[in-house]
């Protein structure tokens, strides 16, 4: 039975749509001869495979760890782990190894981060809520966005993140329109953004938070920032910066995710969150009527990974992965695309964001689009990207380029391909 005539749906699942991801991630394997730059998987030969083996056969051959593994866990995850992930951050934030930061008290281990993505804006936000967007933002998050029925709306970005002063616009027109109470978040994906590539710096998250918090006597409630570090490890130039839970004194406003997919493997679905102490326990009910607790099977292959020094040592080969891959997809633009066509060096992440023309239709049911796909190569609709906000004009200029799971010799071929596109139009 068809979803539009099934009467037995709930209003959420009458009003999910299909997410564009499914299609794009369909056509590739139905069309094996089609390049996709689009979406979905990551790098396969630097998959942890020999190193997961050697892990999985120590944790099973351990009758104690063995069983533990395959045993239920706790709705918030292994102890062990957290305490190892909160340690990672602490790290990656510059802090003195060993030092206690007290992040593992408000940490939960999730499937993937997107399910925290997810457990959040349903412990947040109420249909008819607003969620405040970069402009573009994660696609698929948008998904969530639309499926719970909340409105975006968009912040324009610079180089550097999001545009503070557009931020404060944004706000100052919702107070006005005394729509600021149902504002719950502005949701930054802050290093090497899908889809962008762009990394927000420090001083533009401690900006954003500050304006957060003038705004909330208005709306009444606190409105949190959700950072989301999905792309944080996969560094291959430039210096690293702290995340906004460095931003001192605003533990209570801060939400962090993070996983481990990128700089491990998609295939193991970890990732993890550090909630301020109001929405931990929230949250945590929420997971345990989710699942009461991610995979701890795979929690015990993700710890032994950090513990045994196999995740930094693979991480370094992802990292040095997309350095080259990136550099063959800027090299191919170079080479390939006219100079009326705009983009960025990515620094990090998996994505090149390309502009083409204003006059240029780039979306799924554009010309464009489709002569893309008659020279098999395939790519991301910027539209996409782009949550809808009746207070702007969708920009469809745009395409974001991945460079995750094309090989080198693939990335230039769907480069050229494209490019004959570009050309023709
Ligand atoms: C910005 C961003 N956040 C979150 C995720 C979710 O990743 P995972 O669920 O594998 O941790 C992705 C995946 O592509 C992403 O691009």
């Amino acid at each position: 039975m068809s979803t539009k005539t099934n009467s037995a749906l709930s209003e959420l699942g009458r009003r999910t749509s299909a997410p564009p991801i499914s299609w794009l991630m369909r056509i590739k394997l139905e069309r094996p001869k089609l390049v996709s730059l689009a979406a979905g998987f990551t790098d396969n030969d630097s998959l942890p495979l020999a190193g997961s083996r050697r892990l999985m056969n120590e944790l099973l051959r351990d009758r104690a760890l063995g069983q533990a593994a395959l045993q239920y866990g706790s709705t918030a995850g292994d102890d062990a782990l957290i305490e190892r992930t909160a340690g990672r951050i602490a790290e990656l934030d510059g802090a003195p190894a060993g030092q206690a930061t007290g992040l593992s008290k408000r940490l939960v281990i999730t499937h993937g981060s997107q399910q925290f993505l997810y457990l959040l804006t349903e412990a947040l936000c109420d249909r008819g809520d607003i969620v405040l967007v970069e402009d573009p933002t994660y696609f698929v998050y948008l998904g969530i966005m639309q499926s719970r029925g909340l409105a975006g709306r968009g912040v324009r970005m610079n180089r550097d993140g999001i545009d503070l002063d557009h931020l404060e616009q944004v706000l100052e027109s919702l107070r006005r329109s005394g729509e600021l109470k149902r504002v719950k978040m502005l949701y930054l994906v802050s290093y090497y953004q899908n889809p962008t590539g762009r990394s927000t710096g420090f001083a533009v998250k401690r900006g954003a938070i500050e304006l957060l918090r003038k705004y909330e006597r208005a709306a009444g409630h606190p409105i949190y920032l959700l950072e989301d570090a999905a792309y944080r490890e996969l560094r291959f130039a430039g210096e690293p910066a702290p995340s906004a839970l460095s931003v001192g004194g605003v533990a209570e406003r801060v939400i962090y995710s993070g996983t481990y997919s990128k700089p491990f493997a998609t295939g193991v679905r970890v990732g993890f969150g550090v909630l301020p102490e109001a929405l931990l326990e929230p949250v945590l009910r929420i997971k345990a009527n989710h699942d009461f607790g991610t995979s701890h099977l795979i929690q015990q292959l993700v710890l032994k990974a950090l513990e045994s020094g196999e995740f930094v040592k693979n991480l370094k080969k992802v990292q040095a992965r997309y350095r080259a891959k990136a550099g063959a997809m800027t090299a191919a633009i170079k080479e390939f695309f006219p100079s009326s066509v705009e983009w960025e060096k990515p620094e990090g992440g998996l994505n090149v964001w390309a502009g083409l023309p204003r006059s240029t239709n780039t979306g799924m049911k554009s010309g464009f689009f489709r002569r893309a796909l008659e020279q098999d190569v395939l790519y991301v609709p910027g539209n996409l990207c782009y949550a809808d906000d009746a207070t702007r004009r969708k920009p469809s200029h745009e395409m974001r380029l991945s460079f995750g799971a094309a090989p080198e010799a693939d990335i230039r071929r769907g480069i050229r391909r494209l490019g004959r596109v570009i050309g023709k139009n």
